[in-house]
C-alpha cells in the first residue's frame, strides 16, 4: 500500500514532524512530501501519483485563516474536492484523496488523520491503475 501525502512546511510538515519526536506512529505505507503551501500543490501532482501506482493522496495543509500565504489552504482544499469528484471518471473511487487540515503542534491530529486514511484506501484495495503502470510492489 501506498500513500502520498503533500504536506505545507509551515503546518502539515511540522505536525508530521513532532508526531516523530513525540514517538506517536503512523502508517509505514504514507509518504510525506514537503511544500511550501498546500495550495502550491497542483491537480496534476495528484494525478500523477495516482497514475503512478499510489493507492491514495492526501493534501495537509494549516488550519483555515492560518495559511502562510493567505488561501491556499483554501485552494487545496477546493481542488481536492472537484478533483475527488471527478476521480471516478478515471475508474477510481473518490476517497482516495482527501484534504487535512492541521497546526504544527497538532500531532495527534495528523496521526490520527493518517491512520484512518490509511485504512480507508485498504478498504478500497489497490489502486487499479498501478497494474498499466511500470511500478511494483
Ligand atoms: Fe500551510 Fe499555506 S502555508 S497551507
Amino acid at each position: 500500500m501506498k500513500i502520498i501525502a503533500f504536506a505545507c512546511q509551515w503546518c502539515a510538515y511540522r505536525s508530521a514532524d513532532l508526531a516523530g519526536t513525540l514517538k506517536y506512529e503512523y502508517p509505514s505505507s504514507i509518504t510525506i512530501i514537503k511544500v511550501p503551501c498546500s495550495g502550491r500543490v497542483e491537480t496534476e501532482f495528484i494525478l500523477k501519483a495516482l497514475a503512478e501506482g499510489a493507492d491514495g493522496v492526501f493534501v495537509a495543509g494549516c488550519p483555515k485563516n492560518e495559511c502562510h500565504y493567505r488561501k491556499g489552504n483554501f485552494v487545496a482544499e477546493l481542488k481536492t474536492s472537484i478533483l475527488s469528484n471527478i476521480l471516478p471518471e478515471f475508474g477510481l473511487e473518490s476517497s482516495r484523496i482527501a484534504f487535512l487540515e492541521v497546526s504544527s503542534s497538532d500531532a495527534k491530529k495528523f496521526v490520527e488523520f493518517a491512520r484512518n486514511f490509511d485504512e480507508r484506501v485498504r478498504s478500497l484495495g489497490r489502486n487499479p491503475i498501478r497494474r498499466y503502470s511500470h511500478e511494483k510492489d
